[in-house]
Formats: C-alpha cells, sequence, structure tokens
C-alpha cells in the first residue's frame, strides 16, 4: 500500500470511531482499512470501547482476538447497532461491491443483522457505476463451472479466484467487465443462480454512511 492510500484510509478509519458508543456489541468486516480501525481499537485511545464485537471473517477473528478484544458468534448476539467495514468500490448512492478479500458472505450476514451500516474507503473506490472492480461471486465448488456459464450471460468475464477456499469451503469467481447499471436487481438476479452462495453487490442493503477517506481528511456521504 502506498504511503498516500494509507494516509486516506486512517483519515476514514479515524472518522468511524465517533460512531462507537461505550459497551457496545460491534460488527467489524474485513480488509486493510479496517485493519486500520481495528489497530485504533487496540491502542484503546478511543473515547468509548464495545464490550464484544462480532466478526466477518476468520482473519479479522483472529486480528480482534490478537487485539484482547471478546468476539462473540454473531448467533448469539441479539441487536447489533453497529457494523464497520470497507469496500471495494462505491457509489454516492451508498451501493457498494465487496469481496476482493474473500468475506463477502460473513460480511453480508453482518451488514444485514446489523442496524446501521458505516462504510470506511478511500476516494479512489468512489465510482459512478460500480463494474470496474471485478465482481466476486461466491459459489458452491460443485455449481462453479455452470455458474461461470450462466454469469457470462451478464456480458462479464468470469475468473476463478484459484487457490481460495472461503471461510465456508467456497470457490470464488470474479467477474469482470461489467457495468452495473441496476445493482439491486443485478444482486438479486446473481443470488437466485443455483450453486450461488452470494454476491459481492450491497445494494438492497449498501451502506448507511460512507466516511471517505481522502488527502485533506474524510467527506462523509
Ligand atoms: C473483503 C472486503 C473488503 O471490505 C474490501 O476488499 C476492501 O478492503 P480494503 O480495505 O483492504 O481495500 O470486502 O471481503
Amino acid at each position: 500500500m502506498n504511503e498516500q492510500a494509507a494516509i486516506k484510509k486512517r483519515h476514514a478509519a479515524a472518522a468511524a470511531v465517533r460512531y462507537l458508543q461505550q459497551d457496545m456489541i460491534l460488527g467489524i468486516g474485513t480488509g486493510t482499512t479496517v485493519n486500520v480501525f481495528i489497530e485504533l481499537l487496540a491502542s484503546g485511545g478511543t473515547a468509548a470501547l464495545p464490550r464484544a464485537v462480532v466478526s466477518s471473517s476468520e482473519a479479522s477473528t483472529a486480528r480482534l482476538r490478537a487485539a484482547g478484544m471478546t468476539v462473540l458468534d454473531v448467533n448469539d448476539v441479539g441487536r447489533l447497532p453497529l457494523y464497520i467495514d470497507g469496500a471495494d468500490e462505491a457509489t454516492r448512492r451508498r451501493q457498494l461491491t465487496k469481496g476482493g478479500g474473500g468475506a463477502l458472505t460473513g460480511e453480508k450476514i453482518i451488514a444485514a443483522a446489523a442496524e446501521r451500516f458505516v462504510c470506511i474507503l478511500d476516494d479512489s473506490k468512489l465510482v459512478s457505476t460500480l463494474g470496474r472492480f471485478p465482481l466476486p461471486v461466491e459459489v458452491i465448488p460443485m455449481a462453479r463451472s455452470y455458474v461461470a456459464r450462466r454469469l457470462s450471460e451478464f456480458g462479464g468475464r468470469p475468473v476463478w479466484r484459484r487457490g481460495i477456499i472461503t471461510d465456508y469451503g467456497n470457490h470464488i469467481l470474479d467477474v469482470h467487465g461489467l457495468s452495473i447499471e441496476d445493482p439491486v436487481a443485478m444482486e438479486q438476479t446473481i443470488n437466485q443462480i443455483t450453486g450461488v452462495v452470494t454476491c459481492g453487490l450491497f445494494a438492497a442493503r449498501g451502506a448507511d454512511r460512507l466516511l471517505v477517506g481522502t488527502d485533506e481528511g474524510v467527506e462523509e456521504i
């Protein structure tokens, strides 16, 4: 990561701190921007500290435990007031593409369960139309070829992310070359294909806030 990108991520992560409330249960996503946020929590320098967290991935769980946080199973948590996570792309309508880190299914579950989803990202990821970033789709391994053929019908080029097995034992197809004019419709259509676990469009349930790190600070959308 270059220094300019690192500064932007720090700006976005630092802006998320003010959404914390003392002793809340907090949902935490996955990725390098979230890792900056976890470091802030671990440093103890935030005015409020969560009582416990739920995590979207094994990678974040390991990091959170190493930082001394209590990590709960999302099944054991009733109310989840806040989820903080990054994104690979976002529009100003707060619709997202996620899953570059392969954790899209856990991320979608926590985003769905959370009352508020605050997304932290840098300004290089703001787009007018989703699709520049290849769309990740998690698939049951047996269905990989079938789903790839079906995804080709959307005009994109699905590429198997070889060597990656998700936390749930599945494969990922990255669909290149899409121009996603109607993210809600495409999310629903792809999720209906037999063998798809979920796709990386967060459109029906997008973010409630974008905290966009820039050179100067943060833009809130
Ligand atoms: C992981 C994700 C991440 O939120 C996304 O890839 C952004 O990561 P980063 O903050 O490292 O750019 O969806 O599955």
